[in-house]
C-alpha cells in the first residue's frame, strides 16, 4: 500500500501500478487522498497513459471523436469511469472516486474536446464588414457604432435613436444613422465600476411615448461593499431627470465581493418588472429567502411589491423576490407570442443554463449543479434535484453566457422567435429554438469576433451584437 499523506496527485502516481492491478482498493485512506481536486491533474496522473495526454488515444481509444463505445452521454461516461469495461483493460475507478469526483472527470472530458473542436476550427479574421453563412442563412455583418468599450445593453427610443450603456459606466443617445460617442447622457447616479460591477441594462418603459420613463441596472456601492441597484428617470436633452428608485436593497445586503450582479431588466405583457440579481460571489445566499442575490424580483413599474408575488406572506422572505436558486443571470428575455420568460445564467466551470423562470420556483444553485470549481473541484454530485427546477438545457463546458433576446424581426422570418444568446469565453452568438419548453435546434451563428455580452433586436429587424470594442449589425444578403 501507498503510504503517502501527501493529497497532491503527481505524489500518488507511483500508486498507479495498484490501481492497475487492483490492490489499491482496499485502502479507504488512499482513496480519500486520491481525491480528484484538480481534475487536469487527475487525468494527467491516472487517464494519459493509456488514452494519451491530450485524449488523441494510446493504447485506449481518443476521447475526442464521437465514436463512443459505451455511450457519449454523461450518465454513460460517469458508468464507464466508475465501473470500467471489465476485460477490455479500462480499470474501474469507482472505489477510489466519489459520483462528484467522476463528474468532474466527465466535464474536463468535455471541456477538452470542445477546446478541441474549437481549435480545428478556420474562423475568419474580423473586419469591419464580412459575409458570414449560418446553416442556409447568409448575412452580413457591418461594424454599426466603433470605439465603445465593452458595450453591455442597448435600447432603441421610438425617435430613431437609441441608447448604449457601456459596462464602465457610462451611457450614450446616440442616432441610429451615425452613432458615436460624443453624445454621453449625464445625471445617472454614481455606478461602482470595479471588477464585474459596472452599468448593466437599459429598458424603456413599456409605455414610453406617455410616460417617458427608462430604467437603468447598475452596481451601486463602494470598494467596501456594493449590490445591484435599479432607477429609472425621463431624458431632458441629454440629460436623466426626475431619478428614483425602483430597487435599493438594504444596506446590509450590500456584499464585498465584486462579482455576479445579474443586472438584467425585462417587462412582460402585464406591465411587471423583473430584474436580475447574481449571488455576488456567496452561492449559499442564493437559497436564502431573506437576501436579495441569487433571486430574480419582480415588482411594478414604480418599484411597489404586486400583492400576488410568491413569497409576500412567508415570514422573513423578501417580497419582491420571483425565483431563487440563481448564480449569476445576466440573460432574460421575453417570449412576444407565449409570454414565457426565459433567463440565461452564468454557471461556475460548467453549467451555463438557459432556464424558463417560473413563479417560486428554485433553480437549485449551489445545491445542483453541472458545473465543477474553477479549480477543478467538484461542487455536487446532483444536476438535478427533487423541488428544483432545471434547465432547459445546459452548457459544459461553460460559453461564458450573458445577454439573450428572443428575435422579433421580419428581416430573417427562418429566425422569428428563436433564442439568441451571448457568449463571453466562447465568444459566439448562439441561436436556440425552443417549442413548449424543449430545444429543438440549436446553432452558432458567430463565433471568434471577441467576447459577446449582447444581442439585440433592432426596430429595423436587423440583429445588433454588442462586441468589445464594437457594436456589428447583421442583415441578411440574398
Ligand atoms: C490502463 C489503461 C487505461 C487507463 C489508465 C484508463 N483507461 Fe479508460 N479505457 C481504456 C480502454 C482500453 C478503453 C476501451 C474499452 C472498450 O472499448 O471496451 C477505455 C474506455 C474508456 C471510456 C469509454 C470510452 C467509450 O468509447 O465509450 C471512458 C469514458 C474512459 N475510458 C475514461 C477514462 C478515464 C477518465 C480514465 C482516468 C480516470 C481512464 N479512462 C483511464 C483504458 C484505460
Amino acid at each position: 500500500m501507498p503510504q503517502s499523506s501527501s493529497p497532491r496527485p503527481h505524489r500518488l502516481g507511483a500508486g498507479l501500478a495498484f490501481v492497475l492491478s487492483g490492490a489499491l482498493f482496499a485502502s479507504p485512506l488512499s482513496a480519500q487522498q486520491w481525491r480528484a481536486g484538480a481534475v487536469a491533474e487527475t487525468y494527467a496522473t491516472l487517464c494519459a497513459s493509456c488514452h494519451g495526454a491530450r485524449m488523441q488515444g494510446g493504447s485506449a481509444p481518443s476521447m475526442l471523436d464521437d465514436e463512443w463505445a459505451h455511450g457519449g452521454d454523461d450518465e454513460s461516461l460517469m458508468r464507464s469511469i466508475r465501473d470500467g469495461i471489465p476485460g477490455n483493460g479500462m480499470p474501474p475507478w469507482g472505489a477510489l472516486f466519489s459520483d462528484k469526483d467522476i463528474r468532474a472527470l466527465v466535464n474536463y472530458i468535455h471541456e477538452v474536446r470542445a477546446k478541441h473542436r474549437f481549435d480545428q476550427t478556420v474562423f475568419a479574421e474580423p473586419a469591419d464588414e464580412m459575409v458570414l453563412t449560418s446553416g442556409s442563412t447568409t448575412f452580413r455583418l457591418k461594424t454599426w457604432m466603433r470605439d465603445v468599450v465593452e458595450p453591455w445593453s442597448m435600447a432603441f427610443l421610438p425617435d430613431g435613436r437609441a441608447i448604449v450603456n457601456e459596462k464602465r459606466g457610462r451611457a450614450y443617445l446616440v442616432s441610429t444613422e451615425a452613432p458615436d460617442t460624443d453624445t454621453r447622457i449625464e445625471g445617472l447616479p454614481p455606478i461602482f465600476a470595479d471588477g464585474q460591477g459596472g452599468l448593466y441594462d437599459v429598458v424603456l418603459h413599456p409605455r414610453y411615448e406617455d410616460t417617458g420613463w427608462l430604467y437603468f441596472a447598475f452596481a451601486d456601492g463602494t470598494e467596501e461593499a456594493s449590490i445591484t441597484r435599479v432607477i429609472r428617470g425621463r431624458l431632458e436633452g441629454h440629460r436623466l431627470v426626475d431619478v428614483s428608485d425602483i430597487f435599493r436593497a438594504r444596506p446590509e445586503h450590500y456584499v464585498s465581493r465584486r462579482s455576479h450582479y445579474g443586472g438584467r431588466i425585462v417587462f412582460d405583457e402585464d406591465g411587471y418588472l423583473f430584474f436580475t440579481l447574481g449571488e455576488r460571489g456567496r452561492r449559499d445566499d442564493a437559497q436564502e429567502l431573506s437576501l436579495p442575490n441569487g433571486k430574480i424580483h419582480r415588482l411594478h413599474d414604480d418599484g411597489r411589491i404586486p400583492a400576488d408575488n410568491p413569497f409576500v406572506d412567508t415570514p422573513g422572505a423578501l417580497p419582491s423576490i420571483w425565483s431563487y436558486g440563481h448564480r449569476n443571470p445576466q440573460g432574460l428575455a421575453l417570449h412576444p407570442i407565449t409570454g414565457e420568460l426565459f433567463s440565461v445564467e452564468h454557471g461556475p466551470r460548467g453549467g451555463d443554463e438557459l432556464n424558463l423562470v417560473l413563479r417560486g420556483a428554485n433553480y437549485g444553485w449551489p445545491l445542483v449543479t453541472f458545473g465543477i470549481e474553477y479549480n477543478g473541484n467538484p461542487i455536487s454530485d446532483r444536476s438535478e434535484a427533487e423541488g428544483m427546477q432545471s434547465p432547459l438545457t445546459h452548457w459544459t463546458p461553460s460559453i461564458g453566457i450573458c445577454g439573450l433576446d428572443v428575435y422579433d424581426g421580419d428581416l430573417f422570418p427562418e429566425w422569428k422567435h428563436q433564442l439568441f444568446i451571448a457568449s463571453l469565453s466562447g465568444e459566439s452568438v448562439e441561436r436556440l429554438r425552443v417549442v413548449e419548453g424543449r430545444v429543438v435546434e440549436r446553432a452558432t451563428v458567430l463565433q471568434r469576433l471577441g467576447r459577446v455580452r449582447h444581442v439585440v433586436t433592432g426596430p429595423d429587424g436587423a440583429l445588433y451584437v454588442l462586441l468589445p470594442r464594437r457594436i456589428a449589425r447583421l442583415s441578411p444578403v440574398e
